[in-house]
């Protein structure tokens, strides 16, 4: 008796290249199945977490094949090929599930001009303290800036400094400043470690993560916060500037190695749910 996959696949095409990936399966992770070092940059998703899509930083095109709406029929170009319907304006890989036939395409001018401007906006207010940051050599904000930013601020108003060193519990300290606001500290400690302790006060750029009231990052998980956040914000209490790594950040080896170890992090990351 011929045995059947339990996963059902589907064919999408990502810059050009038909692929067959899960049914359902984000166009995140379906760009990492395309492979040839394709990556999708993100910060707030998790595979382990619910999405939250609000860094914004992993935009792409999407594009679904044509059909005519009154019959149904596919439509075709001057060489019979059905045509690609695309989204006039970008969306976010992580709460977009690959369909059959969909067109991504993640390296466009649009996709470009898009992560360039949410990295400018991310770094408005970031201190630029990485040459003394426990996460630098293994940050995703150093990382994804050189690679999709500007490379210099246009910024000249008053930046907003907000709190250092604060004390969420016993083992964490958050320096807010460094905070991109992702959540992933929020929805671990809320669905994985089983205790809804952190959340967001005030707005826009004064927004800051706090613990709710009479409440403290204490539980047995906590220090795994400091492993899932993608930059410097949340650090161990005890080891907090007492070694850096070493940063030839000019070595193209050296990202690779610390991306594949934060990629590493983040599927491990001891995700197993308390008792
Ligand atoms: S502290 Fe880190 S994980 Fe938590 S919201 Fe800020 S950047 Fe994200
Ligand atoms: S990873 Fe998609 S919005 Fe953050």
């Amino acid at each position: 008796m011929e045995i059947q996959s339990i996963v059902e696949n589907i064919t999408i095409n990502i810059d050009g290249q038909d692929i067959d990936v899960p049914k359902g399966i984000n166009i995140i992770e379906a760009v990492k199945i395309a492979g040839k070092g394709k990556e999708v940059p993100h910060y707030c998703y998790h595979p382990k977490l619910s999405i939250a899509g609000n860094c914004r930083m992993c935009m792409v095109e999407m594009g679904m094949p044509m059909r005519d709406r009154g019959t149904g029929e596919a439509v075709l170009d001057e060489n019979g090929v059905q045509k690609i319907g695309w989204m006039p304006k970008p969306t976010i890989a992580c709460a977009t599930n690959a369909s059959p036939g969909m067109h991504i395409r993640t390296n466009s001018e649009i996709v470009k001009e898009s992560r360039n401007g949410v990295t400018e906006f991310l770094l408005i207010n970031h201190p630029l303290d990485c040459p003394i940051c426990d996460q630098a050599g293994e940050c995703r904000l150093q990382e994804f800036s050189a690679e999709h930013g500007r490379g210099y601020s246009r910024f000249i108003e008053q930046k907003n400094v907000k709190p250092k060193r604060t004390k969420l519990g016993s083992r964490v300290t958050l320096d807010d400043e460094r905070c991109i606001l992702c959540s992933r500290c929020v929805r671990f400690s809320k669905e994985i470690a089983g205790e809804d302790v952190l959340g967001f006060v005030d707005r826009g750029t004064y927004s800051t993560l706090t613990c709710y009231p009479g409440k403290g990052l204490e539980h047995n998980y906590s220090l795994n916060t400091v492993d899932i956040c993608p930059v410097g914000a949340l650090t161990s209490t005890d080891f907090r500037f007492k070694m850096l790594l070493p940063r030839p950040l000019s070595s193209p080896s050296f990202h690779d190695r610390r991306r594949r170890a934060q990629d590493r992090r983040d599927a491990a990351c001891r995700f197993t749910s308390p008792p």
